[in-house]
């Protein structure tokens, strides 16, 4: 059972982000399906499989708080996840590449989030595991925005604020517990 703010806000987000990679794995699986170039449809089947494997690590800890996936988000996720996929086959190479670095981006803070709950509720055992998968999202967003900025559709539109480097992930974590920062505190 949670027992602080953060273990209840880890547990929350931990549950979405569950929920998250699925619809990305089916999105992804409908994706590298669509695509004709070998190496783009190789990149993207591993992207699929790299969400897959984060959404085991994070039914682990899941567990492991002793808390379970939401029923309701994962029937959201799994038709969401499917109807994407095959979406990925009526739109065109541009506009799945760009929805996935724009979403992407968004999963690398998630994840740093977590790893800062985590650390805030007592629970540093999954803070490097969720820092990885931070850093594993990076990689993904890096991947879909330079595909995007080979088009020149997307060179000249403004795209989703770029994430800092890949290094900062760790680097802010660390210096923050150094300096005792804690996430509640700062929202408070
Ligand atoms: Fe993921
Ligand atoms: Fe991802």
């Amino acid at each position: 059972m949670p027992e602080t703010e953060s273990c209840k806000n880890l547990i929350a987000l931990l549950q979405l982000a569950y929920s998250a990679e699925q619809a990305a794995a089916y999105a992804y699986r409908g994706h590298w399906h669509s695509v004709v170039d070998v190496e783009e449809r190789a990149r993207i089947k591993q992207i699929e499989d790299e969400e897959w494997h984060h959404r085991e690590l994070v039914g682990g800890i899941l567990e492991k708080l002793g808390a379970h996936p939401n029923k309701q988000r994962e029937i959201r996720s799994w038709l969401l996840g499917r109807a994407l996929g095959f979406l990925c086959h009526l739109m065109g190479w541009f506009a799945p590449m760009y929805g996935a670095g724009r979403l992407e981006s968004r999963n690398i803070r998630e994840y740093e989030t977590a790893a800062r709950y985590a650390r805030d509720c007592g629970h540093e055992e999954f803070t490097d595991c969720l820092l990885t998968m931070a850093e594993v999202e990076w990689e993904h967003e890096y991947y879909f925005r330079s595909r995007v900025l080979l088009h020149f559709f997307g060179r000249s539109l403004t795209l989703w604020p770029a994430p800092p480097p890949k290094e900062t992930i760790r680097e802010s974590f660390a210096r923050e517990a150094e300096g005792g920062f804690t996430l509640v505190e700062a929202a408070s």
